[in-house]
Formats: structure tokens, sequence, C-alpha cells
């Protein structure tokens, strides 16, 4: 059965939007993600629903991630994490491009897909292909008993409770930390010791604080966010596990905003982009304080020697950036799911200075059930 929510059923709890709602619900909702499933003992996690035994587990050669939109951007996250505590190469593409370019289809790759409303029809019709074919798919999905919840083996549900705002703030959040919770327990199965087991327990533990901490920040987000609402077009970039935050900051800024932005990995800036910079056109960086962060910043420096103005995330004060949003640190591996957060904010509030639709942006649906 599919369970099913109206939109003006939930009660909006003081917020002016359902957005700004969903983005202070995510205290509870990364709570909800992570209850019942720790196992201190073992230092892993519980997955009642994967489907996917300890020997099958070992079997997997590559990790397949597939989704739509913010969907496709937590695979992103979800394939850096299984890489990096799984040891499987792991990466996502977006579910469209895969079921319509003749995939190779592997016996020992796991499919992942993804998807808040288990209904995206791209999602769901690469899932089926799939299945045709005789892989074996696992969903990471919100809505329990959805299309693509029933097409698929097993999986991890998301548990964020409804999104009703069309873009997707609590549950990208809650996705990320369920793949946190995948990557964990196949890497236990495999070569992750108990000591990192224990790390990532103790991180995932402080995710609801520290979000908290964040979301104490907002009057400070929304000054910039006033300060930023006029530019030209914003440029988003990050390093490796900050890519993919900036992606979605990207996205999250153009879907809710209408301002033009675009996301790139910081390293490829040089080779092109840079030609874009110049005081109208804003850089977003996300600066985890990981072995990349030298790194990170001689690109601040590039962007500052153009005269770009510089909005960085990062867990300390940066001299090279205009500004900076302190985040507090958690594990490496954990940190861009925190790193996210204030940029929803961002999103939010350069939305509400521009006067726009803040639940129902132009043009777009919250699920897209058709081709
Ligand atoms: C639509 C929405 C996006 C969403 C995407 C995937 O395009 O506007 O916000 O990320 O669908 O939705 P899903 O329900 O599969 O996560």
């Amino acid at each position: 059965t599919t369970v099913e929510w109206e939109a003006e059923s939930y009660d909006m709890g003081g917020h002016d939007t359902y957005m700004h709602k969903e983005i202070h619900e995510q205290v509870d909702a990364v709570d909800r993600v992570l209850r019942g499933r720790i196992d201190d003992r073992f230092s892993t996690v519980h997955l009642g629903g994967l489907n996917l035994d300890a020997r099958e587990a070992r079997g997997v050669r590559r990790v397949k991630i597939l989704g739509c939109g913010s969907a496709y951007h937590t695979g992103l996250i979800g394939a850096q994490l299984i890489e990096e505590l799984a040891r499987i190469p792991a990466d996502a593409e977006p579910a469209s491009e895969f079921r319509y370019r003749n995939p190779v289809v592997d016996p020992d790759t796991l499919y992942i897909a993804v998807s808040q409303s288990g209904e995206t029809y791209d999602t769901l019709a690469a899932v089926q292909e799939l299945k045709r074919k005789g892989a074996r798919v696992l969903g990471v999905i919100n809505v329990v008993g959805s299309a693509i919840a029933r097409e698929t083996d097993g999986g991890v549900y998301v548990h964020a409770g409804p999104e009703v705002c069309v873009v997707s703030t609590k549950c990208f959040t809650n996705t990320a930390v369920a793949f946190a919770l995948l990557a964990l327990h196949l890497g236990r199965i495999r070569d992750l010791s108990v000591a990192d087991g224990k790390r990532i327990i103790a991180g995932l533990r402080k995710l609801p604080e520290q979000i908290a901490e964040v979301l104490r920040g907002e009057e400070e987000i929304k000054k910039l966010a006033t300060e930023y609402a006029n530019a030209k077009s914003m440029m988003f970039v990050g390093r490796v596990r900050g890519y993919p935050v900036a992606r979605e900051a990207s996205l999250k800024l153009k879907e809710v905003s209408y301002v033009h932005a675009e996301a790139y990995p910081a390293s490829e800036l040089k080779h092109g982009p840079l030609a874009l910079i110049e005081p109208e056109v804003p850089t977003v960086a996300v600066l985890p304080d990981d072995d990349l962060l030298e790194k990170n910043r001689a690109t601040l420096e590039e962007i500052k020697a153009r005269s770009g103005r510089i909005l960085a995330v990062a867990h300390r004060e940066q001299a090279k950036a205009d500004h900076t949003i302190v985040v507090p640190r958690n594990e490496v591996e954990l940190d861009p799911i925190l790193m996210g957060i204030p940029l929803q904010l961002l999103a939010y509030h350069t939305a509400l200075a521009l006067g726009r639709d803040i639940d129902k942006p132009r043009n777009l649906a919250k699920s897209v059930t058709v081709e």
C-alpha cells in the first residue's frame, strides 16, 4: 500500500513556510533515522530491511547509486561514504541518464535507488530495467510502501517524516545519514575496524545536537543572505567531500530563489569558470577541515585575486573569505552532512528576501511521476 499525505493536513507549527519548518525538524528527523539501529556491542548498525546477508555483502564488488535531483546529490555523498568506510568502489549517476544509455548491468554490482517520494518515474524505470536484467537493487527511500520501495529487494527507510515543501531539506539530510549507516554496516562486514566503527557511531550520535547548533546561527545566515541576494550568479565550490554539498546548495538556491548558481569542483575552477569571477558573482566555498583544506585555501586566494567575494562554510574563520559560516566539527566522513544545513538556510533566506513562493517554486513539482 502507498502511504499518502495531504499538504493541507499538516500544521505549520508556528512557521511561515513548510521549508522553514522542515529545516528546523532536522534535529528530530536525524534522531529518528538513527533510533534503534545502533549496535554498540559490535560497533555497527542493524538495518532490518536490507535483505543482504554478510556473505552477500562481502561479494559486492561495486556500488552504483541512482536518483534524481536532491536524491542524486545524496547519492554522491553516499558513494563517498561507501568508498571511504567500506572500501567498495562506488559512484552515483542521475537515474534518468542511466536508464537512457543502455548500461552494462553487472551481477556483482549492488544498485541503490534513492528517492524521497519513492514515486519518481525515471528512478522507478531504472529500477525496473535493472530488475529485468537480474540485478540486486536496494532502496534508500522516505515514503514507506511507495512504488520504488515495492520494486526493490530491500533497503533502508529514511524516516524523515512527511516533507511538504517542493525543495528537499530534512529528507536530504536524513538520506545522507541513512547512507552513513549503510556504509558503516558494509564497512564493519568488510575491513572497517572496531575503533573506526566506534568513532563513526559517536559522530552520528553527535549530529542532532550539532544540527541544533547550526540552526541557532540562523539570524547571522539571514543577514548574509540579504547581503548576497542581489548577486548576478553564485558559484559553489568544494573538493571531494565538499563537492556534493556544493552541488546540492547550488540546486537549492536555484530552485527556491531563482538566483542562477553553478557548482564546480574547486580544482576545476581554473579550467574555465574562473573567467566568470567578478564582484557580482560571489563564491560559496565548502571547506571541511580535512587533508584538502590547504588546497581549498589556495582556491580562495585565486578567487580573491580576481576580486571575487567569498562566503566560506568551514570549521573556523577563514582569513581569505569575506564571511565565514562556522559549523561544528564532527568526524571528517560526516562533516559534509552538517555543512549542507547552513546552506539550506542561505537558500531559504535568499528566497525570502526576494519574495519568492518558497514552498511551491515556479515550474517545479514535489515528485515527477511522468517521463
Ligand atoms: C523533483 C523535485 C526534487 C527532487 C526530485 C527527486 O524534481 O522537484 O526536489 O529532488 O524530484 O524526487 P524523489 O522523490 O525521487 O527524491
